[in-house]
């Protein structure tokens, strides 16, 4: 019930909300008696700017009722509902069981929906428009605040509607990334490269791999020191999807193009994590958003 350690805020709660209930109380009682010191006129004897009278009238009938059905239902509610500090309240009610709730009911009513998708292939569910659009709302609910709500990515998240895969576009590949994540490391390699010369000539190197804009005498002087770089990145930096090391030869960049982009991935390193998603979706849904991955890398 509560998210509190000790049980003083609680009682604190309580001992003000219901003291402000006996003073809201008190006050409709109190202003009521006061007539008994009107003056005969009705005012209450005060008198400004020569001729202006502070009356002392009753309290209207109707807004006394409102008043007291105000008092009377807040009483009612903290009695069903919680609200006095740890206390339950009779209907047993809490936000926590009707989300739950509300959870339960909506699995029963796509139940038979992914009951139906749990029979069909990946490339089955590609072609069935229901299936797809399951896949829409769990990848916008999940997914879009990364990759966009397109798939489209930016920088340092991929783009799923390339046929460009970090880590494999096979519906194997793509379900192992959505169910235990993945992570992307490059390590700082500019002190095993040499001194900034070395990191240029290297950068320059590296572009020249996918034909943009390069210096060719610096790419030249660079190329013997991108054996560095092979172990993870292949000997023609084509890439290598079992360590996650991106295609270095085409001109999809991830962390951006151009030397400054290259150079300051070569100095800082980066390591790049894609969350587990085995937690937060079931095995049909994890089966109905890789077939949506797919499809939008189509
Ligand atoms: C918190 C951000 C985040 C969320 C949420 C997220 N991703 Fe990712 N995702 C990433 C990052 C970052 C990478 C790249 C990891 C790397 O660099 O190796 C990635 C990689 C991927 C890849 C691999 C791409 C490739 O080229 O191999 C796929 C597929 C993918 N995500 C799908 C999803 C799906 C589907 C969801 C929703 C269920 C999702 N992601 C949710 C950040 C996220
Ligand atoms: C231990 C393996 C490893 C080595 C060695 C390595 N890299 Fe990387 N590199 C990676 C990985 C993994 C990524 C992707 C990081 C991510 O997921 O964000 C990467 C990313 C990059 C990128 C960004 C690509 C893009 O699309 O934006 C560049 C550029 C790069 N590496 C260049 C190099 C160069 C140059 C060397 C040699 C000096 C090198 N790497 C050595 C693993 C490696």
């Amino acid at each position: 019930m509560s998210d509190f350690v000790s049980s003083f805020w609680g009682i604190a709660i309580s001992v003000a909300t219901i003291l402000g209930i006996v003073a809201c109380l008190a006050l409709l009682i109190i202003s009521g008696r006061t007539q008994s010191s009107q003056s005969s006129d009705g005012s209450t004897g005060h008198i400004w700017d020569e001729d202006l009278r502070e009356m002392n009238n009753p309290l209207p009938f109707w807004w006394v009722g409102l008043f007291l059905i105000t008092i009377l239902f807040s009483v009612g509610y903290l009695v069903l509902y919680p609200g006095l500090g740890t206390a339950a309240g009779l209907l047993g009610w809490s936000s926590v069981k009707q989300h739950t709730d509300e959870g339960i009911e909506l699995e029963k009513r796509i139940a038979p929906l992914y009951a139906r998708f749990a029979k069909l292939s990946h490339e089955d569910l590609i072609k069935t428009p229901e299936a797809m659009a399951a896949g829409q709302s769990i990848f916008l609910n999940q997914c879009a605040q990364c990759h966009g709500s397109d798939g489209r990515g930016s920088r340092g998240f991929p783009n799923l509607t390339d046929k460009d895969w970090l880590h494999g576009g096979t519906a194997e590949a793509i379900t192992a990334t959505i169910k235990q994540g993945r992570q992307g490391m490059m390590p700082p390699l500019a002190a095993a490269l040499g001194d900034a010369n070395d990191v240029a000539n290297v950068a320059h190197y590296v572009l020249s791999l996918s034909n943009s804009a390069h210096d060719a005498a610096k790419a030249a002087l660079g190329k013997p020191k991108f054996g560095v770089c092979a172990a993870c990145h292949g000997a023609n930096g084509e890439g290598n999807q079992a360590l996650g090391a991106p295609n270095l030869s085409d001109k999809i960049w991830l962390h951006g193009q151009g030397e400054a982009a290259i150079t300051n991935i070569i100095v800082n390193g980066r390591v790049n994590a894609m969350p587990a998603q085995e937690q937060k979706l079931n095995e049909d849904q994890i089966r109905v958003i890789t077939a949506y991955v797919m499809k939008l890398g189509q």
